[in-house]
């Protein structure tokens, strides 16, 4: 088959890697080749019997939407699935309603009042991004000075709501599904960073310091816990409209699971991307995970 693996321009170092990597991964089968994210997408895209589409950010509904125009199969959720997941506010709505746990939040549109909360220390995000980006160790506040701060931050750097979320203080784990099947959990360890830095994943602690972050996979954690935090995971799958993967953020803390976020499009950059390293502890190796991931796409 011809397969197209969509990216967008320009590429950062961690995204070439993956993009060589599935590439590479479904060599053997098919006829493969990258295609980037640009005006002439459209009139190229035809050629091709399938998309794994690994494009970013908003452009992750972009290209399925014009999929569906053009009739062509890709990897991955569907624009509403994408959609669901881009605005971590929404996400928790709908999770919420599904009786799926999450931090209590409160949603702050940019130039409205910063509303006053009662569940001190609470963690400010910005409600649409990803990659830790936005999150330093003043993002946690204990107070209305310091939230404010922290809000008016997020709308002057990323000009959009900021998600105030009850700041979790326990253990981080993450949960991945891959064609309904729930990988192995991955526990992340913040206990063995350096004094003083921050015990979740600000953007320092995610983009410098993962070699003193201790990833355990398949987490060590009670079966019952365990059982709860899979059955919760496909719940969210579905009512978010996911289908073929995704990956999942939630914490612990005593025997009460909070779902953070959820990610709709993971990266798969080998030994590196959390998806990863829960096929690795299912035995899958890259070129399965990607391969499970393009022949699921085949049968929507
Ligand atoms: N409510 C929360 N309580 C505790 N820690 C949180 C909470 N929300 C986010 N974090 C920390 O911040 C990290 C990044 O937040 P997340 O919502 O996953 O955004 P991103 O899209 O940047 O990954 C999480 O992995 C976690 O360590
Ligand atoms: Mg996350």
């Amino acid at each position: 088959m011809k397969v197209a693996v969509v990216h967008d321009i320009p590429l950062d170092e961690e995204r070439k890697e993956m993009i060589d990597a599935v590439v590479r991964a479904l060599k053997s089968s098919h006829q493969v080749d990258p295609l980037p994210f640009d005006e002439s997408f459209m009139l190229k895209v035809k050629h091709y019997d399938v998309v794994f589409n690994l494009s970013s950010s908003a452009k992750q509904v972009h290209v399925p939407a014009l999929l569906e125009l053009l009739n062509v199969p890709y990897t991955g959720s569907d624009p509403l699935g994408h959609a669901l997941c881009i605005d971590k506010s929404v996400t928790k709505t709908i999770l919420k309603h599904h009786g799926i746990p999450t931090p209590q939040f409160i949603t702050a549109k940019p130039n409205e009042k910063v509303p006053e909360i009662d569940f001190y220390p609470a963690i400010v995000k910005p409600s649409r991004e990803g990659s830790a980006k936005g999150l330093s160790r003043d993002s946690v506040v204990h107070d209305y000075d310091s939230l404010m701060r922290a809000v008016k931050r997020v709308w002057n750097e990323f000009s959009q709501p900021a998600l105030i979320d009850e700041f979790i203080d326990g253990r981080e784990f993450s949960v991945g599904i891959v064609d309904n099947n729930v990988l192995p959990i991955l526990e992340i360890d913040f206990s063995s960073l350096p004094e003083g830095l921050e015990r979740f994943y600000s953007y320092r602690v995610k983009h410098n310091y993962s070699e003193q972050t201790r990833y355990v996979c398949p987490a060590q954690i009670p079966h019952d816990l365990e059982n709860k935090i899979k059955r919760y995971a496909l719940s969210a799958f579905k009512a978010l409209n996911l289908r073929n993967y995704a990956r999942m953020d939630l914490r612990i803390r005593g025997k009460e699971i909070f779902f953070l976020e959820v990610n709709s499009l993971p990266l798969l950059v080998p030994e590196y991307s959390d998806i990863t390293k829960m096929a690795k502890a299912a035995n899958w190796s890259y070129e399965e995970l990607v391969t499970k991931i393009l022949n699921t796409a085949l049968k929507f």
